[in-house]
């Protein structure tokens, strides 16, 4: 692809890597992803906002050399990841004149991660502004989204705002701006489940923030960036502040087929109560989609034969996984079968250590379910029901 301009001297320069498929040796990438980069020219210098993954270089040098930029003043670093800054060095190579803008905390970060060294970094305080003639960007401290060293730019005259991860999404695309907002939708949501909800106590902060600041533009560092920036700003707005939905979260597992019954039986009797449940079968689970649905959930309830005593690893994994995104779910509980003893429950909610829910009574059953345990799976069902009514949760 070649540089895009957002408007007269600002460019985006970023890559878009179509192919990738797993972040973080963890996180599944459906729809690929971008590293977004940005030149910003003013009448008397030239700032370079973030770099790209390393193994996409030469995308970012060669849209340098498309238009033609010969000197670089400041390379802006929002954030110490090295799916930004991994760049850095050969930039500053290149352009021998270029300095790093970066928080105070960015700095020693900036050198164990990626070597740059202090003598070519200008730390920058929170809303301190740099002058690039008839362009001014304003520095934005944006602590714990999700990194502790991260800013924020704010291109005062053009009203865009440059965010690094936060709002971003992890989706492929060759336009500069959302053209799809439901895919833009799910595909930050996905991001914001995966990456930012364990901060939203911080993102609330850094909202209320934003509020006094006219923005026109939205441009983050993975995907694309939003000309519509209330789609994005209401979007996060509702993940952040909304109470929990009435929707419990059935992460399972089934090795003999007993557990199954369970959940189908379980699954029935919330449907019947009112209550919306979001199945996951954890062996052909995307565990992306498993995050997304914990955004708004209630309650978790975890389906899981008992492995060797404890839960199936499966089942552990997800439960570490949910553990560390930390959802604003108020309840918890687990269902399952062993065949001759189990500690699944105790090894699951020590898991979950994380999630501040209550714990409701688990309805753990030996062999194949009975008709006392289907009782039991009826009354876990109608305790979540009469809770999330409780609570107000629609
Ligand atoms: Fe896209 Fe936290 O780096």
């Amino acid at each position: 692809m070649k540089p895009i301009a957002m408007r007269p001297g600002i460019y985006w320069v970023g890559a878009v890597d179509w192919d990738r498929r797993l972040f973080d040796a963890l996180i599944p990438l459906p729809d690929g992803t971008s590293y977004n980069a940005y030149l910003v020219k003013g009448s008397e210098k030239t700032a370079l906002l973030d770099t790209v993954e390393p193994s996409m270089q030469h995308q970012l040098l060669a849209h340098l050399e498309h238009l033609q930029i010969g000197c670089i003043d400041y390379v802006v670093s929002h954030h110490a990841e090295q799916d930004h800054t991994g760049c850095i060095p050969t930039v500053l190579e290149k352009y021998p004149l270029a300095k790093v803008v970066c928080t105070p905390r960015a700095k020693g970060m900036l050198n164990d991660l990626v070597r740059v060294t202090e003598d070519r970094i200008v730390t920058v305080n929170d809303k301190e502004t740099i002058s690039l003639g008839d362009r001014t960007l304003e520095f934005i401290h944006a602590p714990w989204v999700h990194w502790p060293e991260t800013m924020f730019s704010y291109l005062k005259e053009e009203r865009v705002l440059f965010t690094c991860d936060l709002f971003g999404s992890h989706l492929a695309a060759s336009d500069l701006y959302v053209k799809d907002e439901g895919q833009a939708y799910e595909a930050a949501k996905r991001y914001y489940a995966e990456i930012m909800m364990p901060f939203r106590s911080n993102i609330h902060t850094h909202l209320e923030r934003l509020k006094g600041y006219p923005i026109d533009i939205i441009a983050t560092s993975h995907g694309p960036a939003y000309d519509k920036p209330d789609f994005i700003l209401k979007a996060y707005h509702n993940w952040v502040f909304d109470p929990p939905r009435n929707i419990v979260v059935l992460p399972y597992v089934t090795m003999h087929g007993s557990t199954r019954l369970m959940v189908e039986h379980f699954v029935s009797a919330l449907a019947e109560r009112g209550v919306t449940v979001q199945q996951f079968d954890l062996v052909a689970t995307d565990i992306g989609k498993l995050a997304i649905s914990l955004v708004d959930a209630a309650t978790i309830v975890i389906g899981t034969p008992t492995f060797l005593v404890g839960p199936h690893p499966a089942i552990a994994s997800a439960a570490a996984l949910a553990n560390l995104v930390r959802p604003k779910v108020k309840f918890l509980s687990v269902i399952g079968s062993y065949g001759w003893g189990s500690k699944a429950v105790e090894q699951l909610t020590g898991m979950l250590s994380n999630i501040k829910a209550e714990v409701l009574p688990p309805v753990i059953v030996r062999g194949l379910p009975r008709e006392a345990d289907y009782k039991a799976l009826d009354n876990l069902a109608d305790t979540i029901a009469h809770k999330h009514k409780e609570n107000g949760f629609t």
